[in-house]
This record gives structure tokens, sequence and C-alpha cells, in this order.
């Protein structure tokens, strides 16, 4: 029997250095948290482990510092069975690393995030990778000169070949240049609400109606909101809204976003339709956002 196809996330690895912290404090004052914890993070390889304890096969590919405080990151996608030895490990550099504020009264993050230099994923180390493993490869929204050659690649491989890989794209930062260029080249498109803010739009449903004209044909707009929920536009034009799940109290906020695309690409590469596929990202979403970290995820879907 073939062995079952993996979804590939594409993006930043980073360490985060969590501070529970049991109010938001000010600036030039000293106070003690409740705790701190040394976690792996970074959107993409968020959400290849969220992705994998769903029961996917999930593979991450990303820079990486050789580093002893990448160990953390390692030890994490390991713990998860994250496959990543298509990765690009770079000498002398630190891994990106976040400070995060987690208020635990009400479960919101802060983060300050340094890269630290680290060079970005290159066309040369993906273009390396067998494409032919994947069903599902999902870009985040950074190092966009070398992702949009990475999706070429990708385009290249499906006009050749009959069983297309499915790629999904996420515009999260708007400060980030030519993020925009991504918005036409993905069969699944998330964009945040912080995104579509900066583009004017108010409200979730009115980003999927401005949006969509700038999508590829056939594409299916996917916007998430909080403690709203997420609304998805189908291929017909259908808007389907998804409720959030809430969780006894929200501790932990820190990955919502990434889990919940998880949720979505697994259940899509699953053959899920969409208004389910919504419905399983807001619930381990809401789930996530009751507990602290990413583990633990799994049961139940
Ligand atoms: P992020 O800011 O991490 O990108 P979002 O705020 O867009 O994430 O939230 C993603 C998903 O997480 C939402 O669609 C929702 O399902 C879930 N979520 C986020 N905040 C809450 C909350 N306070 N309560 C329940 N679910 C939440
Ligand atoms: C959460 C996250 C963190 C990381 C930060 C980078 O979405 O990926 O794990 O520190 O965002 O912006």
């Amino acid at each position: 029997m073939a062995a079952e196809k993996r979804m590939l996330f594409v993006g930043l690895s980073c360490l985060d250095i969590i501070n529970v912290h049991d109010h938001y404090p000010e600036e030039d004052t000293d106070s003690r948290s409740t705790e701190q914890f040394f976690n792996r993070g970074g959107n993409a390889s968020n959400t290849a482990v969220v992705a994998s304890q769903l029961g996917g096969c999930a593979e991450y590919i990303g820079t990486i510092a050789s580093h002893i405080l990448s160990e953390i990151i390692k030890e994490d996608l390991n713990k998860h069975q994250v496959k990543f030895e298509n990765c690009s490990f770079h000498d002398d550099y630190r891994p990106p690393t976040s400070c995060v504020i987690l208020n635990s009264t009400n479960g919101l993050r802060t983060i300050l995030h340094a890269n630290n230099s680290l060079p970005e994923l290159s066309v040369a180390d993906f273009s390396k990778i067998n494409l032919a493993q994947y069903s599902w490869i999902h870009f985040e929204g950074r190092n966009i000169p070398n992702v949009l050659k990475m999706i070429e690649l990708v385009e290249n491989y499906n006009s050749m070949n009959d069983d297309d890989i499915k790629v999904s794209v996420e515009l999260e930062k708007s400060k980030t240049s030519d993020i925009e260029k991504l918005l036409s080249l993905g069969h699944v498109v998330f964009v945040s609400k912080e995104y579509v803010m900066n583009r004017g739009y108010t409200t979730s449903e009115s980003a999927l109606h401005g949006l969509h004209d700038g999508l590829r044909k056939g594409a299916v707009l996917i916007c998430a909101w909080g403690s709203s929920g997420a609304w998805g536009r189908g291929v017909d034009g259908t808007i389907y809204h998804a409720p959030a799940y809430k969780p006894e109290k929200v501790v932990d906020t820190l990955g919502a976003g990434d889990t919940f695309n998880a949720g979505v690409i697994w259940a899509l590469n699953r053959g899920r339709v969409l208004s389910d596929a919504l419905n399983v990202g807001c619930k381990i979403a809401g789930r996530k956002c009751g507990m602290y970290g990413l583990s633990g995820i799994e049961e139940n879907e």
C-alpha cells in the first residue's frame, strides 16, 4: 500500500519564552510571573504540530539555527511526530525568539519577536524536496520573494501530474512587504483580522466579499475573527460561519490562529466540506484557548 501523503508546512520555527503573568505589567516595574515556559513556536511549526496531533502525517520545513536553544524546537517537533528532515540548518546563529507576556486573567498574549538575523528558507533548499510526497503545502506569509518562487515550483509540478498538491497561504501580518501577492496563489487562502482591518474592512464577512476578486479561480477564502469564530467563502460564493467554541476559561490564546488553520487544513485535506472544516478549526482553537500550549489537542478531532 502507498504511504499516506504528507501535509507540508513552510515558515517559521522559533523559541517562545512565555511568562504567565496575572496582569499586564506597567513599564519600569518589577513583578513576579506565575510561570515561565521555554517552548517551540512559530506559525508554520505550530500548525504542523497541531495537524500531526489530529492524525495527519505532517512535515515542517524552514530554517533552524544550529544552536543549543534549538534543541527545544527539535525536541518538540520530534515529540509530536512532525518530520523536519528537509530543514536547512545554519551555524553561528541563534534561533529567532519571541518574549511573550501571557495575561492569565484573559488569556491575551503580547509578543515581542526578534528573528536574530537567521536566514530564511531559500528556493534552492525547497527545490530539493520530492514534491510527490505531499498532498498539501501550506505557506506562512513571510519570506515572500522566495515563497512566490516555491509556489511556482508547486504549480509546475501540478501542471505535470494528475494528483494535484493543494496550496494554502496565510496572510497574517499586514506589515510584511508584498504579502498581498499571495492572495491570488492559494487554493485556500487564510486572511487574518489584522490583515483585513489594515485593508479597511471592519468585519470578516465584508472582507470575504471585498477580497474574493483577487483570488485564483475556484479558491476558498477564510477569515478567523477571535472569539466571534470564523467565516469562509466557498468556491460557489456561499459564506459559512462557524461560531467560536468557548472554553470554561480562556487562559492562553498564543497560537489560536495557527491551531485553527491546522484544523481547517487537516479537515479539507481529508475531503471534508468547508463548513465542517471551519467547525473543526474553531473547535480545536477554542479548546486550545482553554489550556496552556499546543499539546493535548488530539482528542475527538
Ligand atoms: P490569532 O490572533 O492567534 O491569529 P484569532 O484571534 O484569529 O487567532 O483566532 C483564531 C480562532 O481561534 C478563532 O476563529 C476562534 O475559533 C479561536 N479563538 C480565538 N480567541 C478565542 C476565544 N477568546 N474564545 C474561543 N475561541 C477563540
Ligand atoms: C503564534 C506565534 C508564536 C511566535 C509568534 C511569531 O502565532 O507563531 O509561536 O512567537 O507567533 O510571530
